[in-house]
């Protein structure tokens, strides 16, 4: 099959995880890249060989089918609309806008011209997460009751080079790091249909500790802590924190509990882990995620941890299903219900009530079990 042209506008932070990803694959090829920033996009451009262009030539060069939008949020939903308005698909970083309303309008607009919006995040597609959904669907923990998905540090500001985003409408540990875990759930679980939460705002300033801002004092617009229960049309209800107020915890990431045992769920931000469950009391027994694709370690963290890191299959996964003319799975209309809830979780603590979720949400297919990008063909 011919490969499937793609183009990048933002070459931050992430734009290397992306062009690197994209390198490795038999199914796409970065043809060009664009930023507001010029200077940026020639950079990407002659590290990895690729052309740096501006955002109008990328929209008007007829090989490029799918754009891939690695913005700030704040631009997500106007960058992906003059995408959809150029006939092209379009593959958002998350979240899918900075507000729902965003998201939605850009929904109908590609729906009305029949093109295809898919958005981070896409680790629920690795092996870990994968292997939680086999067992789930299998009956492993028996019917799921309840959870508790938990993610907590001291912010961004310490290793990002540029956090202000962060901390502006469109970020906040919610919309942040909540995709990953809201986007593993639906997988495990199915849609939300009602939220409840508290929302506080830790410090009402950061001061940035990374290069090259470093001593930089950011004004702090959104919640940094907020705790919710999301409840789920399956019956199950699931606590969820997201914090970036919290120096140390002692905390795992996430579990479920279900009326015939319990599950380890890896931390979603990544594709790899070790899942577990039990049967009722007994003991912990890994799962076996060597079935399963994109679970191996392939990169090392900062901070030496070696993880799984594909990012970037949820655009394989959409380029193939372009191909054969299927459904994708990290798609828009996943990413909107995720984005729906994350945004009912700070309304909620806001207006002091339960919301109500609207947006309808199938799982998304699991993936067959093999190996590499072959996974896609069935
Ligand atoms: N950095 C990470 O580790 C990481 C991980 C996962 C997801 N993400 C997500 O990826 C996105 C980008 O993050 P980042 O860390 O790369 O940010 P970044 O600030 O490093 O890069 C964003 C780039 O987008 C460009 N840009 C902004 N508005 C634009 C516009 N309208 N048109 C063209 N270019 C524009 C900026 O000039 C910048 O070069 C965010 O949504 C973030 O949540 C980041």
């Amino acid at each position: 099959m011919a490969r499937i042209d793609l183009g990048i506008i933002g070459c931050g932070n992430i734009s290397h995880s992306y062009l690197k990803g994209a390198a490795r694959s038999e199914l796409v090829r970065v043809k060009a890249v664009a930023d507001l920033r010029t200077e940026a996009a020639q950079a990407k451009g002659v590290e990895y060989g690729v052309q740096a262009v501006s955002v109008d030539q990328m929209l008007a060069d007829p090989d490029i089918q799918v754009v891939l939008n690695l913005t700030i949020p704040l631009a997500h939903a106007p960058v992906s609309l003059q995408v959809v308005e150029a006939g092209k698909h379009v593959y958002s970083e998350k979240p899918l806008g900075s507000r729902h309303a965003e998201a939605e309008a850009l929904m109908l607009a590609a729906t009305a011209k029949g093109i295809r919006v898919g958005c981070a995040p896409d680790t629920f597609l690795g092996a870990g997460h994968q292997a939680c959904r086999r067992a789930v669907d299998a009956g492993r923990i028996g019917r799921p009751i309840a959870g508790s998905a938990f993610f907590a540090t001291h912010g961004v500001e310490h290793w990002h080079p540029n956090p202000e985003f962060f901390f502006k409408r469109g970020g906040g540990p919610v919309l942040d790091m909540g995709p990953y875990y809201v986007t593993q759930l639906v997988n495990l679980l199915g849609p939300v249909v009602r939220v409840a939460a508290q929302a506080t705002i830790g410090s009402a300033t950061r001061t940035v500790s990374s290069e090259p801002l470093k001593g930089s004092i950011i004004q702090v617009e959104v919640p940094t802590t907020v705790n919710g229960v999301l409840s789920f049309a399956n019956g199950a209800s699931v606590t969820i924190t997201t914090s970036w107020d919290v120096w140390r915890h002692r905390r795992v990431p996430f579990e479920l509990y279900g009326s015939e045992g319990s599950m380890l769920v890896p931390d979603p931000n990544f594709f790899g882990g070790e899942p577990m469950v039990t049967s009722r009391d007994g003991d912990w027994t890994p799962l076996n995620t060597s079935v399963h694709p994109f679970g191996k370690p392939n990169r090392r963290t900062q901070s030496g941890l070696h993880v799984a890191d594909y990012r970037m299959v949820g655009v394989l996964d959409m380029a193939a299903a372009i191909r054969d003319h299927r459904r994708h799975r990290a798609s828009g209309e996943l990413a909107m219900h995720v984005l729906e809830v994350l945004e009912a979780l700070e309304r909620s603590s806001i207006e002091g009530r339960h919301i109500m979720i609207e947006t309808p949400c199938e799982r998304p297919e699991p993936l067959p079990l093999g190996e590499g990008e072959e996974v896609f063909a069935s």
